[in-house]
């Protein structure tokens, strides 16, 4: 009902429509309007009232509300449904503990801000209120888990490309998954995933974007799109478009064409061509130059000593 109403107030943002309007159209009581049109002003939505016109929206609230980022999205899986929290501990956890009772794939969790964030490799991931977006969503590809790697390359792509395409920015990625402007931190991915030796269960696919957050909430490394642009932008609508190019790029992985997904990756990488050193997860070093991405998602690597190596997770930490 909510959600009905506000469409019909977005749809009609010129002009005032008629509680009798509202009425016949949602076939409801004059009350029933008026007490939804409270409870949208609580959230926050800014609504004009006027005697003998009616209801106009005049304002949206900076939240990444489900409702507010279903409106005219239109994707095939990713977003069939959203749930928006004030605040939680990480919406990656959430997302496990849903997936894990069965929730289905392409379910989204939002927060306006994290009390855990989780990054790569153990790190953490600050995540101020209301500044930038923090995002989960459920995957169940039909995929080995060998090749559990393409989905964060593929989101990584995703992002860099709807960066491009919203905002005119042109973004980088650093193997794996980190996007860099002028060669600072702006998103970072986590890819979790449960799964046996064979058969993945699902994935948890945790994104987190600063955009409107002030240097002072960054670490020196880092940049936000807002800083970048000089712009306070709008966390709905490239919510909404990031939403929508993940769908598209998601289907590529589905239809086994992850070499497209190769192909963009190294259009906007960082790393390759470089010579690199890359940490693993046992913390062990390995040096040497960055060759290629293989049909996994692995980053191959010639070494000094001539030999190859393919590198399924890591940071790079330098290059030169
Ligand atoms: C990294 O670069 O180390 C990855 C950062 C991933 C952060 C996102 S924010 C949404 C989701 N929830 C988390 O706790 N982490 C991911």
């Amino acid at each position: 009902m909510d959600e009905k109403i506000l469409s019909l107030l977005k749809d009609n943002r010129q002009h005032y429509i008629s509680g009798e309007e509202l009425c016949q159209r949602l076939g409801v009581s004059r009350t029933a309007i008026w007490k939804h049109m409270q409870k949208l002003k609580d959230l926050g939505y800014g609504i004009d009232a006027i005697p003998h016109l009616g209801y106009r929206l005049s304002s949206i609230p900076d939240k990444l509300l489900a409702d507010e980022i279903l409106y005219k999205l239109k994707t095939n899986i990713i977003g069939k449904s959203i749930y928006s929290y004030a605040t939680t501990a990480s919406t990656n956890d959430i997302a496990w503990n849903m997936a894990a009772q069965g929730t289905a794939e392409g379910t989204i969790v939002l927060a306006e801000e994290q009390t855990k964030g989780r990054g790569r490799m153990g790190r953490t991931w600050s995540s101020p209120k209301g500044e930038g977006i923090y995002m989960s969503v459920i995957l169940r590809p039909d995929i080995r888990p060998v090749d559990a790697p393409q989905i964060t390359l593929m989101a990584a792509v995703s992002i860099a490309q709807m960066l491009q395409k919203e905002l005119s920015i042109d973004a980088q990625i650093k193997w794996p998954n980190d996007i860099l402007i002028r060669n600072k931190k702006v998103c970072g991915i986590l890819t979790e995933m449960s799964a046996e030796l064979d058969a993945i269960h699902f994935i948890i696919l945790g994104i987190g974007i600063n955009v409107n957050t002030p240097q002072t909430h960054l670490s020196q490394n880092a940049t936000s799109l807002g800083r970048e642009k000089n712009l306070t932008l709008s966390r709905i609508e490239l919510c909404r478009a990031m939403i929508m190019e993940l769908d598209k790029k998601y289907q590529f992985i589905l239809k086994n064409k992850f070499d497209h997904i190769i192909k963009l990756w190294r259009d906007f990488s960082l790393t390759l061509g470089q010579h690199v050193q890359v940490v693993n997860s046992q913390q062990k070093t390995i040096e040497g130059q960055a060759i290629d991405i293989d049909e996994h998602g692995a980053l191959i690597l010639r070494k000094d000593s001539g030999f190859m190596e393919h590198i399924f997770c890591g940071d790079v930490v330098s290059v030169r």
